[in-house]
This record gives C-alpha cells, sequence and structure tokens, in this order.
C-alpha cells in the first residue's frame, strides 16, 4: 500500500491532507523519515509509522477499549455533555470508529469502540448474546427479595416479557453486581428500579470474558489485540 493510502485509511485526513503531510516531512515509517507519498509498504499489524515523532500502529480495522468516565455521551453529536470521541485522537472519528454499543453519560467503565462494521454489529445484535456485568451502586440496602427479582424476571415497561439477570449478588450492603446478556435502553437501572431500589451510580466491568484493566486510568484508551478479542467471545 502506498505511503498517502496508508495514512488515509489511519484517519490522518483527506488524501490531499495525507500526501501534503508526507511532502512536509512529518512522516515517518518503520523509523525512517519517507517524504514519497507513493512509495509502497507492505502492510501488517507490525508496520509502525509515526506523524509528527508521535507513534502509530497500523490497523486494517481499529479495536478499542476506553475507561469510560461520567459526564461522556457515547454519541459523535452528544446533547448535554462532552462526547468519548473528544477522550481519543481525532484520527479514530475521521476513520469511522464507532461505539460498540451505548453506556449513559453517568455510566462509566468499559465501553468498546471499533470502525469493524461486522464486529459492532455482532456485539450490538439482540440476537448475539453477550454477558455483560456492571457494578451499581445502590440508593437502598439491597435484599434477598430484589436479588431474587432481579434473578427470576423483572418486567420492564414496554417489553413483552420479564428481563432475568443471568447473576445478581450484593457485594456489599449497597454495592450490586449484576450479570445482563440484553443491552436494552437503561436495562439496568430499569430492572434495579423494577426490583425496588434504585441505582445511584453505574459502572461496566466486563463483557464476555474482557475485564475493564485495573491499570487503565478513567478516560485513557488502549487498543485492543488479539487474546483481548478472543476474551470477549469467550463470554
Ligand atoms: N444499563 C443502564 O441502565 N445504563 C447503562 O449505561 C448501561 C446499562
Amino acid at each position: 500500500m502506498n505511503l498517502e493510502s496508508i495514512l488515509f485509511t489511519q484517519g490522518f485526513g483527506s488524501r490531499r491532507q495525507c500526501r501534503a503531510l508526507i511532502a512536509d516531512g512529518r512522516v515517518s515509517i518503520d523509523g525512517a523519515l519517507c517524504t514519497d507519498a507513493d512509495a509502497d509498504f507492505p502492510v501488517s499489524d507490525a508496520l509502525r509509522f509515526s506523524v509528527d515523532d508521535v507513534d502509530w500502529p497500523y490497523r486494517e480495522h481499529a479495536y478499542l477499549l476506553l475507561n469510560k468516565p461520567a459526564g461522556y455521551e457515547c454519541s459523535r453529536e452528544p446533547q448535554h455533555h462532552l462526547s468519548v470521541f473528544n477522550l481519543l485522537p481525532p484520527q479514530f472519528a475521521a476513520r469511522g470508529v464507532q461505539c460498540v454499543g451505548r453506556l449513559d453519560q453517568d455510566t462509566t467503565g468499559l465501553l468498546l469502540l471499533s470502525d469493524d462494521g461486522k464486529f459492532v454489529h455482532m456485539f450490538t445484535s439482540p440476537k448475539r448474546k453477550v454477558p455483560k456485568l456492571y457494578v451499581a451502586t445502590t440508593r437502598h440496602p439491597i435484599d434477598a427479595a430484589q436479588l431474587a427479582a432481579l434473578r427470576d424476571g423483572v418486567l420492564l415497561h414496554g417489553e413483552p416479557k420479564p428481563i432475568a439477570a443471568v447473576a445478581a449478588d450484593a457485594r456489599g450492603d449497597h454495592t450490586l453486581a449484576l450479570t445482563v446478556m440484553e443491552g436494552k435502553y437503561h436495562q439496568v437501572k430499569r430492572m434495579i428500579a423494577a426490583a425496588g431500589n434504585r441505582c445511584e451510580a453505574l459502572h461496566r466491568e466486563r463483557i464476555g470474558g474482557l475485564a475493564l484493566p485495573a491499570t487503565l486510568p478513567v478516560g485513557a484508551w488502549q487498543w485492543l489485540d488479539e487474546a483481548d478479542l478472543g476474551f470477549l467471545r469467550s463470554g
């Protein structure tokens, strides 16, 4: 692939802007400055390039994980808050990265993003059931009746049948760990309300077998590698 196309596919602007970056001597590839936009390079995950001394891996598709803070909307055109895209380099929005499902603006934790349409569909399709583990802080103490209601299934407004948590466990008086398969609008908050409590704060810890890395600071992102993608699918 020529260098112009490499930059273009990775979100560095229009073809014209990519040619200009290269001609201006701002691009190195595999450690060497290259000012020829037509120079060809074999592309693979091993390819590295830099723009203005910032290193990038070449990725045919971007698979990312963000430790979402509260106060950010999972939309490119947010209504009342900042967008999670404010936390990411602009190249990702430029190459069509989107959120894999949405977290409410006040929900924190594990958010996936990708520009691979099949991947996004696979993890957002109602047909594909993927367990998602949330930890909720509740207003009232959690009791056995609430846990039983969540495990047995609660009827949410507008849903034809009750929705049951795959697992519901108290981690403390006001801390509830809840695993759900679906991704319905405000699902966890509505389930907790239907069980007779109220969700005061919500955090997503895990999707499938992929956990939010404990070392990733709030607001920070990282690439997902092959092992992470495997954990995701392994539920
Ligand atoms: N359930 C909710 O209620 N909110 C979220 O952000 C995610 C799941």
